[in-house]
C-alpha cells in the first residue's frame, strides 16, 4: 500500500469485503472487479433480502479462477458477530448493503433504519477495531467505502448539487441514506477511521430488481401490462449506467482522500416520460400501455449533481444512456427467467399494495403534455 498522491489505496491483490454484493449495484461491482484478474480476492456479505440473488453472481462462480478468489457469506451488515471477523480479514470495505426502494420506505420504513443506521455503524465499529489492530501490527487501516445517493439533497429544482451543499432528504429511503453518511464522517473525524462517501445518481442496467422504474416498465411492457407513471411524468432524474456507477465507486475506493465526499452523477438529465418513450421504442411496444396513476407521497421533483470533483480525481463514465438503455432492454429480453423469479413470492402483494388502487384510478394519457397535466 502507497500513500502518495494519484497512487491507488488498494493494492493489486487486496482482499475486499463487499456489503450487499448480491444486489443490482454491488453485484456488478464485484463481477467487474474479479473479471480484471488482478488477484483481487472478494468476500461477499449478502443478507440475501428480497432485493438480494445470488444467481447475480452466476457468471463469476462459473469461471473457476474468479470463483477462487470469491467467498460468500449469507449474513446481516447489523449483526457484529458477522461482520467483526470478516472486517478483521479485509484491507478495505465497500458497503453497499441497504434497503433501497423509496416506495417500499413509505410502506415499511423500519428495515431501512435498521440496515441503514444501526448497520452502517455496526460496520464502522468493526472498521475501527480492525484499523487499530492493523496500526499496533504495522499495517495500514481498513479503507471503508460509503455507497450513498443523491437523494440525500433532496429534490432540486434548477442547477447541481454541490458535495459541500445541505442534506434535505425527504424521504424514509434518503433520511437513513443521509444518517449513514453522517456516522460516517462522525467516525472519520472522532475516530481517524479512513472513510469515503460515493454519492451516486439513479442507476440502471443488467439485474435490476423490477420494482425499479426502467426494469418495471421493460417487464411490464413485455407482458402488455400497464405501465404505472407516478402524476405527470416530468420528475428528471439523471441516469447512470450500473457498470460506470461501480466502476466510479472503485476508483473512488482507490483514489478518493479520507474524509470526502464524491458525487457520482450520470450521463443523461432526462424526464420520466423520455425515459419511458426511449425504452417502449427499443421494445417496440406502444405508448398506449402507460397510465398516468396518483403520485407517490412527497415525490422528489428533480435529482442532478455536480460532478467536477469526481472528474479532478480522474473519473469519467463511459457508456450513453442510448447504448446503456439498449443493453439493458436487450438483456431483460434476453434474461426473462431471472425477472420472472423475481417478480414471484411476494411479488404480487407488493404490486396490489404499492398499485392496486392507483391502477384503477388511473387513466391513459398523451405522450405529449397538455398544458393543464403540467
Ligand atoms: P439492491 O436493493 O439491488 O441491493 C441491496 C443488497 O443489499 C441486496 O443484495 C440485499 O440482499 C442486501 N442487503 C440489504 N440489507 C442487508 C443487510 N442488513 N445486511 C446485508 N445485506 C443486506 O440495491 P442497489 O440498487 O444495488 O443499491 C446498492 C447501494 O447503492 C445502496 O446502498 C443504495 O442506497 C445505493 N444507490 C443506489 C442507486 C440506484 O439507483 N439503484 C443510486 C445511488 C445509490
Ligand atoms: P425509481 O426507479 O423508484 O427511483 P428513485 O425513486 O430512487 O428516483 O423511480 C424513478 C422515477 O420514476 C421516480 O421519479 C419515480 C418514477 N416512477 C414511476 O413513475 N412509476 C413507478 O412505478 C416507479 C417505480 C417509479
Amino acid at each position: 500500500m502507497t500513500t502518495e498522491p494519484n497512487a491507488s489505496r488498494i493494492d493489486a491483490g487486496a482482499r475486499l469485503l463487499v456489503t450487499g454484493g448480491a444486489g443490482f449495484i454491488g453485484s456488478c461491482y464485484v463481477r467487474d472487479v474479479l473479471a480484471r484478474h488482478d488477484g483481487t480476492r472478494v468476500t461477499v456479505l449478502d443478507k440475501l433480502t428480497y432485493a438480494g440473488n445470488r444467481t447475480n453472481l452466476a457468471a463469476v462462480e462459473s469461471d473457476p479462477e474468479q470463483a477462487a478468489r470469491l467467498r460468500f457469506v449469507q449474513g446481516d451488515i447489523a449483526e457484529p458477530g458477522i461482520v467483526g471477523p470478516l472486517v478483521a480479514d479485509a484491507d478495505a470495505v465497500v458497503n453497499f448493503a441497504a434497503e433501497s426502494h423509496v416506495d417500499r420506505s413509505i410502506l415499511d420504513p423500519e428495515a431501512f433504519l435498521r440496515t441503514g443506521v444501526i448497520g452502517v455503524h455496526v460496520l464502522l465499529e468493526a472498521v475501527r477495531a480492525a484499523s487499530a489492530a492493523a496500526a499496533l501490527a504495522g499495517r495500514p487501516p481498513v479503507r471503508f467505502v460509503q455507497v450513498s445517493t443523491d437523494e440525500v439533497y433532496g429534490s432540486v429544482e434548477e442547477g447541481h448539487s454541490r458535495e459541500a451543499d445541505p442534506l434535505k432528504p425527504r424521504s424514509p429511503y434518503s433520511a437513513a441514506k443521509a444518517a449513514g453518511e453522517l456516522l460516517v464522517g462522525s467516525y472519520v473525524v472522532t475516530h481517524g477511521v479512513d472513510a469515503v462517501v460515493t454519492r451516486g445518481s439513479n442507476t440502471y442496467g443488467p439485474y435490476h430488481h423490477p420494482e425499479k422504474l426502467i426494469p418495471l416498465f421493460v417487464t411490464n411492457a413485455i407482458d402488455d401490462l400497464p405501465l404505472p407513471m407516478y402524476g405527470d411524468g416530468l420528475q428528471r432524474r439523471d441516469w447512470l449506467y450500473v457498470s460506470d456507477h461501480a466502476g466510479a465507486i472503485d476508483h473512488v475506493l482507490r483514489h478518493g482522500t479520507s474524509g470526502e465526499t464524491y458525487n457520482l452523477p450520470g450521463s443523461a438529465e432526462m424526464a420520466n416520460r423520455d425515459v419511458i418513450a426511449a425504452l417502449l421504442e427499443r421494445l417496440g411496444k406502444p405508448w398506449s400501455l402507460v397510465r398516468t396513476v396518483p403520485d407517490r407521497p412527497g415525490h422528489d421533483r428533480r435529482y442532478a449533481l455536480d460532478g467536477s470533483k469526481l472528474a479532478s480525481i480522474g473519473w469519467r463514465n463511459r457508456t450513453s444512456f442510448e447504448d446503456g438503455l439498449a443493453a439493458t432492454v436487450d438483456w431483460f429480453r434476453a434474461n426473462e427467467r431471472w425477472w420472472r423469479a423475481a417478480k414471484s413470492g411476494d411479488w404480487d402483494a407488493y404490486y396490489e399494495r404499492q398499485y392496486g388502487t392507483r391502477l384503477a384510478a388511473g387513466r391513459a394519457v398523451a405522450r405529449v403534455v397538455r398544458p393543464h397535466e403540467t
